[in-house]
């Protein structure tokens, strides 16, 4: 006999008098007047059973011994509830099945949380993870990790994209993260680093004449894990041959598009807007503002240029935001406090400083009544970032971002070059793989500050869904590049010499994108962080509760890798 005929949520009115068996998890167990009700849960939904000792003495015998997640296989005759017994709340409410054979499949032991308890400790909820797993939340979640990217497969299909495997084993990618190191056995002292990205593979899959590439990648990063990071994590990662960045952002959209058709959810119209870096940096302080509100950064440095306040007159840049409320002299001081945790020296409020201020100034600023404006003046990069955080920090806080608004956007005309505190010198903006504005090649080395890069990063409601690049396709542009980032010819053979071969028998000219995909899932089913869309995912330590993994290796295992620990192996 097979172990069901129907799934737990299928069954409806007009399958009365139907002989059905049922398998699932036991729900919830009552005893009532005699009888003996269980919720029988699959995926699907919840079911009915009703176990009556005068029918089915036998099955009665064996419902006692049913608790909470059990599996059990059920037979018997559904039936039409008492109009007074329907459950409205249930798509099976209407009906339930009268059993008359009933078998426990397998027993749970006392369960460390119960599935519909909330506030549970998520370190617990990751320890247990298979039960996690049968709340309607994860089911969910991870159901819709397989619509969305059965999606966006499709979009990739019908555009003729293949999908080529590549190595997870591979030589540092420089995407900006630590590699995680994998040692070797047969070269004692030699490691593989685990992929950052499949970044060189699928630049080389253009030179091969692949044309049109794409995978669901899983990559590596060494960095510390936020609500939006994992040490592994999955991008949609695409290489296109012979496109315009035009042509990527295109692909780009409809795989959004497509995905949130599968969910169900109204998509985001299209094409999505564009706003360049320099723009997103001036008016919302960010790279990857949230566009799900306004409060615009308004520019004051020329204003206060000559400002009686010393502060302002001395400072390279002021800005200010206006929000719609006042604050009281405690909040204000809070404000500061943290404002200057960002890295500010101070912030200014307008109604505090504005006996300092001209007629000129005042008139300039002009705040409506009711609202604030709040000041930061210093060096531009230092502006714009406490601004831009405080902009977030108060929409929040005031409530002024519409969650059911989903705002996608683009950033473009990225820089190409930024300046590294820790290098002291050019580091690139996104990779060194990313090709200069037309025409600009020329001023990579002779005016790296002001080269731009065909960057374009794709942003929904203030996250980092996704990047891409238009690529340098010419050795010597390439070479340059390196160069600016202080790789001197030796360097840049031993790491990148593959590339530099490939870029000179016959590269055709290429770009693409990655979009990292559980981001892209959390934010579709509206979790705050990306372990909710992750089935096995790593808590902020770096640690997985359910296997105990990352564990120590005994010294004979390290040594046949060539590893000796300079400190001893915790316990
Ligand atoms: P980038 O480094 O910007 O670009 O990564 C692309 C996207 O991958 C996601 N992502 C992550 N998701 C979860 N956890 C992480 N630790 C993590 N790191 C990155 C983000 C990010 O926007 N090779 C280039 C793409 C290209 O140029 O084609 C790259 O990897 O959503
Ligand atoms: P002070 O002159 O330091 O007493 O500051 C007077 C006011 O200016 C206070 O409200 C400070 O918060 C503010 N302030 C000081 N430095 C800055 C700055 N760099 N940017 C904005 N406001 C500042």
């Amino acid at each position: 006999m097979a172990w069901r005929d129907v799934m737990c949520g299928e069954l409806r009115a007009h399958d009365a008098d139907r002989r059905v068996t049922v398998a699932g998890w036991t729900d919830t167990r009552r005893d009532h007047g005699g009888l003996v009700f269980v919720d029988l849960r699959d995926h699907t939904g919840k079911l009915q059973l009703v176990i009556n000792p005068e029918c089915s003495p036998a099955a009665a015998q064996i419902a006692h011994e049913i608790r909470n997640e059990f599996v059990l296989q059920a037979t018997g005759e559904v039936a039409a509830r008492a109009p007074e017994a329907i459950n409205p709340e249930l798509p099976t409410g209407q009906v339930e099945v009268q059993v008359d054979e009933l078998r426990i499949v397998s027993r749970s032991t006392p369960l460390p949380f119960q599935l519909d308890e909330e506030n549970v400790d998520e370190t617990l909820r990751l320890r247990y993870r298979w039960l996690d797993m049968r709340t309607e939340r994860m089911q969910r979640n991870l159901r819709l990790n397989h619509t969305a990217i059965t999606a966006i497969r499709n979009v990739m299909d019908e555009r003729d994209f293949v999908d080529v495997w590549t190595p997870s084993m591979t030589r540092g990618t420089p995407e900006g993260a630590r590699d995680f190191l994998l040692p070797v056995r047969l070269q004692p002292g030699k490691f593989f680093a685990l992929a950052q990205s499949p970044q060189l593979f699928k630049q080389l899959c253009m030179v091969g004449g692949i044309d049109r590439y794409y995978q669901i990648a899983t990559c590596w990063r060494d960095e510390d894990l936020r609500a939006d990071r994992q040490f592994e994590f999955r991008q949609l990662d695409l290489e296109m041959a012979f496109v315009e960045r035009e042509d990527v952002l295109d692909v780009m959209e409809a795989c959004v598009v497509g995905a949130f058709e599968a969910a169900g959810v109204e998509p985001p119209q299209r094409p999505f807007p564009h706003l360049s870096y320099a723009d997103a940096m001036l008016r919302y302080g960010s790279d990857k503002p949230d566009l799900r509100f306004e409060m615009e950064i308004q520019e004051a440095t020329e204003v206060t240029r000559d400002s009686e306040f010393g502060v302002f007159k001395n400072a390279a840049c002021v800005r200010y935001l206006v929000v719609p409320r006042t604050f009281s002299r405690s909040e204000q001081t809070r404000l500061e406090e943290i404002a200057k945790e960002w890295g500010a020296k101070g912030l200014a409020n307008l109604a505090q400083v504005s006996k300092f201020l001209s007629e000129r100034e005042l008139e300039a600023f002009g705040v409506p009544e009711g609202s604030t404006a709040l000041f930061v003046a210093d060096e531009e990069p230092v502006v714009a970032h406490v601004l831009g955080l405080l902009r977030v920090h108060l929409a929040r806080e005031l409530d002024l971002i519409d969650a059911g608004r989903d705002v996608f956007h683009w950033i473009l005309d990225f820089p190409l070059f930024e300046h590294s505190e820790e290098f002291g010198g050019w580091t690139f903006m996104h990779h060194p793989f990313t090709a200069t504005v037309a025409g600009e090649e020329g001023q990579i080395e002779a005016d790296s500050a002001n080269v731009h890069g065909q960057h374009y990063d794709l942003i929904w409601n203030g996250w980092e869904l996704g990047s891409g690049s238009i690529r340098i396709h010419e050795a010597e542009v390439q070479q340059a590049v390196f160069r600016v980032m202080g790789m001197d010819e030796d360097e840049q053979r031993d790491k990148f010499g593959f590339l530099l071969d490939a870029l000179q028998m016959g590269p055709p000219p290429h770009g693409g994108f990655a979009m990292g995909i559980d981001r892209f899932i959390a934010l579709l089913a509206r979790e705050p962080d990306i372990r909710q869309v992750t089935a096995f995912p790593k808590i902020a330590s770096g640690a997985d509760p359910l296997t105990g993994a990352p564990t120590a290796y005994p010294d004979s295992a390290l040594r046949e890798l060539g590893i000796r620990l300079t400190d001893p192996q915790p316990e």
